[in-house]
């Protein structure tokens, strides 16, 4: 097992070590190792959750068909043993060795598309990943681009415009030209075990999964990290010394995206962003919340794994989940057990999970083609915002469009996210008709007890839960434009 981390910095292969006398903890950010060094001091820390963009900044890995990935990150949210065998790409990285800006630097500065410059470095990293992913993006390609970063000066509208100058231009830059030797470079740091201990924290990144699962059995209470997005907010935000940690995030098994007749099987530790292209047909419903799930940068990151693992009641990845009738793989040395999904939540951040036990995937049936599925997210902002109220709800009407079965699963509504049971039960066998969802909707308020918080009133998450329901009949019914303004 190594004790030190290899990834590549400005066109070399960096180890940082990791002991007593080191002053990196595994639990530093990248942002902080970064700001540590006199020559990359271009990222910048705005927020240290995740929500500015400010600290973005650019990892590359080997891909699929000896291709580099290149995905932008929020790196004040990143632990640096997650930077192992990836290159990390910093601002200062971007201008060419003969002198010239990079043409998303140059497209920026030709467009005026900074003012304070505070933003600029994360605006810079987001459009040069764009530019590396996106030859000829459309509008909201781009918008979407930068939904995890803000600026508050400069407006967007000059942004923009770089971005469509940048990459229509070709993905022609020294990146491309160097893809070989730097794929080289990255082959040749072995994929190794890590078992880094710091004076506070023991920090495992298995290389296999029955190397992570003994590691769980022999430490049930370490802190298991995939994403970290979540997880790492404890670090930056809280201040709090995590001793035990188990890094998921250089397992492939659990990143696997298998697909079969029946099923899509989507490891736990496969970035969401990842996942999004493979369901997108299958399963518009969960493609479409992923598509307001957090920014790029977050995307990026987070995994089902964490979003089950924090089992807030306001994990927007899982009432869609539960609708679409998703079972839960836990798995521990003694093997793996498979979950309905809506028997995994038992309370408040609570599940069916053991302490010796990871989520290592989730297995969605594919739909009927009668089955009709939706996704809502109701929050105070479309992008990057926590949902108020979410819901993920399936339907299958016969030829009378008398309801066969529903699920009407909701986030925000009670301690867990939880299926609205009575309502369900009262609309089986029923005309689906005005009527049928008028009553039924009463229930909905009887049924579920949301709390009142800094995001809304008990009884705002009721009305809105009803308004949900009333929405899905509505766009089953082809009336979607008629109670917009009723839900938004
Ligand atoms: C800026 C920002 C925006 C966000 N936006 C959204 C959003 O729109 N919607 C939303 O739902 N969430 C959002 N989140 C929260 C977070 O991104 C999600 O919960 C995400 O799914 C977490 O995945 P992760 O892999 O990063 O989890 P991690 O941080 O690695 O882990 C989260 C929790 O799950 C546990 N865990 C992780 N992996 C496993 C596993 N395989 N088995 C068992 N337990 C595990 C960890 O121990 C931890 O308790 C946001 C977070 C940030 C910082
Ligand atoms: S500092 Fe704001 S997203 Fe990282
Ligand atoms: S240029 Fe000032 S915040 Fe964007």
């Amino acid at each position: 097992m190594a004790s030190t981390i290899s990834f590549l910095l400005d066109g070399r292969t960096t180890t940082v070590e990791f002991g007593h006398s080191s002053i990196y903890s595994p639990t530093t950010t990248v942002l902080n190792y970064l700001r540590s060094l006199p020559e990359h001091k271009g990222v910048k820390e705005g927020c240290g959750q995740g929500d500015c963009g400010a600290c973005t900044v650019v990892l590359a890995e080997a891909g699929p068909a000896g291709r580099l990935l290149y995905r932008s990150v929020d790196s004040c949210l990143v632990f640096l043993p997650m930077l192992h065998r990836k290159q990390l790409i910093t601002v200062e990285n971007l201008r060419h060795p003969n002198g010239d800006l990079h043409p998303v630097q140059r497209a920026l500065v030709d467009l005026h598309g900074s003012q304070c410059g505070f933003c600029t470095p994360g605006i810079v990293m987001s459009l040069f990943a764009l530019y590396k992913n996106h030859p000829r993006p459309d509008r909201t390609t781009i918008e979407d681009a930068f939904a995890g970063n803000l600026c508050r000066c400069t407006g967007y509208q000059p942004i923009i415009a770089a971005a469509q100058r940048a990459c229509a231009e070709g993905n022609a830059d020294q990146f491309n030209k160097g893809e070989e030797a730097t794929l080289a470079l990255l082959n040749s740091i072995p994929r190794d075990s890590l078992r880094l201990e710091s004076a506070e924290t023991m920090y495992y990144r298995p290389a296999a999964l029955s190397e992570a699962l003994a590691l769980k059995a022999n430490h049930p209470a370490g802190i298991v990290v995939t994403g970290g997005t979540d997880i790492a907010l404890r670090v930056t935000k809280n201040h709090d010394v995590l001793p035990e940690v188990i890094d998921l995030s250089a397992l492939d098994e659990m990143k696997l995206i298998a697909e079969d007749a029946f099923s899509i099987s989507i490891g736990a530790g496969a970035p969401l962003n990842d996942v999004m292209p493979r369901i997108h047909d299958v399963f518009p419903s969960l493609h479409r919340m992923l598509s307001v799930f957090g920014s790029q940068q977050i995307r990026n990151m987070a995994t089902f794994g964490g979003n089950l693992g924090t089992a807030s009641p306001i994990g927007d990845a899982l009432p869609v989940l539960v609708a679409l009738g998703t079972t839960v793989e836990l798995s521990s040395i003694t093997g793996s057990r498979r979950v309905p999904m809506q028997h995994y939540f038992t309370g408040y951040r609570t599940t069916v999970r053991r302490p010796d036990e990871i989520v290592t995937a989730v297995i969605l049936p594919k739909p009927a083609s009668n089955l009709i599925t939706r996704s809502y997210k109701i929050s105070k902002r479309r992008e990057l915002d926590i949902s108020t109220v979410s819901g993920g709800f399936s339907l299958r009407l016969n030829e009378r469009r008398e309801v066969e079965s529903i699920v009407l699963a909701f986030g925000g509504m009670a301690d867990r996210v939880k299926r609205a049971e009575t309502v369900e039960n009262f609309l089986a066998g029923r005309k689906w008709n005005r009527e049928t969802v008028d009553e039924a909707s009463s229930l909905i308020e009887r049924e579920c007890n949301p709390i009142s918080d800094a995001r809304a009133s008990a009884e705002m998450r009721r009305i809105a839960a009803r308004n949900l329901l009333l929405k899905f009949w509505c766009e089953t019914e082809g009336l979607e434009a008629d109670v917009e303004s009723v839900v938004q």
